[in-house]
């Protein structure tokens, strides 16, 4: 199974969600292999060379070679579980990292803005019995 982690945003919590669920399902006794396609090799600093978990690899590959590198990925660490991490950038490997996956996980900050209050003001002519009104009228 190959799940992707993507976004075209940066800072949204894809290589947090990666490694989370490359620990995760790891020490539930899949053998996960990681894939990290970002530049910067942000979940491969997190989890590589490290004994972070049994049964958990990790490799950096170009983007640009990502079909290649599943293949050779699947016939040498023979994963249950390929976690695709990307950048947050459009470009081609996100398009072909979501083909690939059987899931796509796309994580996303919660909006800063206030919720929106529930008094909704405005103008009203003949307000009805019973209601109240917040506006002028
Ligand atoms: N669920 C979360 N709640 C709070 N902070 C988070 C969460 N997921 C990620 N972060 C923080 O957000 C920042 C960016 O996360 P990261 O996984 O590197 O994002 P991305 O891979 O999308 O660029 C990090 O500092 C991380 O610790
Ligand atoms: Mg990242």
């Amino acid at each position: 199974m190959i799940i992707t982690v993507a976004s075209s945003k940066g800072g949204v919590g894809k290589s947090t969600t990666t490694a989370a669920l490359a620990g995760a399902l790891a020490h539930q006794g899949r053998r996960v292999h990681v894939v990290d396609l970002d530049s910067n090799q942000t979940v491969s600093r997190w989890l590589g060379g490290q004994n972070f978990a049994p049964r958990l690899t990790v490799s950096v590959a170009d983007p640009q070679d990502l079909t290649a590198h599943l293949a050779e990925m699947a016939a040498k660490s023979k994963p249950d579980v390929t976690l695709i991490d990307i950048a947050g950038t459009y470009e081609r490997a996100l398009t072909v990292a979501v083909a690939r996956a059987n899931l796509t996980i796309i994580p996303a900050a919660p909006s800063s803005r206030r919720p929106a209050s529930p008094v909704i003001s405005g103008r009203c002519s003949r307000p009805s019995a019973g209601s109240r009104c917040s506006g002028s009228c």
